[in-house]
């Protein structure tokens, strides 16, 4: 008999958490205002809002914690990080920022002004946000069959070559930069295969443009990669991610995922120019060039975490985590986005309320009652997340109307998905019974998902 996959790791430390009733869920939720970011953690018993900050960092990575040198100039720190980036990713330069929208936020500041155009699959919200406020515009080159929940396609989240070469035909000359999303969170977490990255890099190589990896996931992408794409399943997880990156002229990282560290971020390039650029602006917003918003003890863990994230025998229990949630929900024929992507399980609310109108936020309801059912907290991803068109000020629909449920890494066990599948099962079960979803009562002009307000109709 074949082994199945195990973890390869054994538990340390444990965090207590706490059940609570349907009844007091049901107070609870209400006195949010039916928004789950209103609750606090202790109300929660499993929560999978997201995978971003939320994993459970080694022993290594914390006896890496005690041997952090915290000079302001010049410690070790940054040069062990400096170090583990150069090997992992190939790129010389580097600047460490606090998180990835700040990452964002110090390249952005360089490279994009008014009226530029910014190609790429499926630009994540704060990418989009630090486009945007820069009066740039993102424009979506995802393959169309990412839109589709039911379509097998083993890389959703490749560019579609020829969106991407009639925008840089059309507008060559507005275009800093294309950026490609690994894995691309957005369209469900669906990776880019390396044949979409050599021939993104060819095209750019004709316009001559530079192409920047937004790479959270990058390492979850590398799996998928020699997983499923010919001729990469000999190939090293290592070997797989030099390559990806060999493609790139400059990467922005979140290392709040694939870093499996708590906070951190990072830029890195191979033009020393551009890094020159870009340490102006990281010194005036996130701190001096060696520091850069981290702590030298989480520069410390975040080399170790970049080490262990791209080691085949982490990703395969990882990967199978969320495929075994995803596969365990199919049986139950709950309709969900596929093929399974790397860091959450996406449910397709319209396809599990076909009776409730887009207009009344489905996945939202979808969340609330998957709460309700078994403490367990997801995220909408729709028409709350979707904002207004600030120009019409109606809501915008998206293709896409889904709850996420993220999986933390490292931190709940197969058993935990079970409780998850089940509280789903449980709320599929009773899902015509629910007959009407929210209005909103109040809400924020941008980003209103964190804030906005809710009543049932
Ligand atoms: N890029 C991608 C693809 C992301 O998923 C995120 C964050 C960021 C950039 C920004 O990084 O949070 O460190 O500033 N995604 C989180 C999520 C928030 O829940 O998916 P950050």
């Amino acid at each position: 008999m074949e082994l199945p996959y195990a973890e390869p790791f054994k538990i340390k430390m444990v965090e207590n958490i706490t059940r609570s009733t349907k009844e007091e869920r049901l107070r609870w939720i209400k006195e949010a205002k039916y928004n789950l970011f209103n609750l606090s953690s202790d109300k929660v018993f499993i929560d999978l809002l997201t995978d971003s900050g939320t994993g459970a960092m080694s022993d290594k990575q914390w006896s890496e914690l005690m041997l952090g040198d915290e000079s302001y100039a010049g410690a070790s720190s940054y040069y062990k990080l400096q170090h583990a980036i150069k090997d992992i990713f190939g790129f010389p330069y580097f600047l460490p920022t606090h998180q990835g929208r700040a990452a964002e936020n110090v390249l952005f500041s360089v490279l994009v002004k008014e009226g530029d155009i910014i190609p790429g699959n499926s630009h994540f919200d704060t990418t989009k946000g630090h486009i945007e406020f820069r009066k740039a515009i993102p424009i979506d080159c995802t393959i169309d069959e990412a839109f589709d929940t039911t379509l097998y396609h083993p890389f959703k989240g490749n560019i579609d070559l020829n969106k991407l070469e009639q925008v840089l035909s059309q507008h060559h000359q507005k275009i800093p930069f294309i950026i490609i999303t690994l894995t691309n969170n957005t369209a469900g977490g669906q990776p880019v295969s390396m044949e979409n990255l050599k021939e993104v890099r060819y095209l750019a190589n004709r316009y001559q443009k530079m192409i920047i990896f937004d790479s959270a996931r990058f390492a979850e992408n590398a799996f998928f990669i020699k997983t499923r794409e010919k001729g990469y399943e000999n190939r090293s997880i290592r070997e797989i991610v030099r390559q990806m990156f060999s493609y790139a002229d400059a990467m922005t990282m979140s290392s709040k995922k694939d870093g499996i560290v708590n906070i951190g971020g990072f830029i890195a390039m191979n033009d020393e120019k551009l890094f020159k650029q870009a340490t102006i602006y990281n010194i005036m917003f996130e701190g001096y060039i060696t520091y850069g918003g981290m702590a030298g003890r989480d520069m410390n863990a975040l080399a170790q975490g970049l080490q262990e994230s791209t080691t085949y025998e982490y990703l395969e229990s990882r990967i199978g985590q969320v495929h075994f949630l995803g596969n365990k929900l199919k049986e139950y024929g709950i309709p969900i986005q596929e093929p399974i992507g790397g860091h959450a399980v996406f449910v397709d609310a319209l396809k599990f309320f076909p009776h409730i109108p887009q207009s009344e936020y489905v996945a939202q309801l979808l969340a609330v009652e998957l709460y309700i059912e078994g403490g367990v907290r997801g995220v909408e991803i729709g028409t709350l997340l979707a904002d207004r068109d600030p120009k019409t000020g109606q809501d915008r629909y998206p293709k896409l109307e889904m709850v996420r449920l993220a999986i933390p890494r490292r931190v709940y066990t197969n058993n935990h998905m079970e409780y998850v599948a089940a509280a789903l099962k449980n709320v599929y079960d009773r899902r015509t019974d629910i007959r009407r979803g929210f209005k909103i009562t109040y809400e924020a002009p941008i980003l209103r998902h964190f804030t906005v307000e809710l009543e049932r109709l």
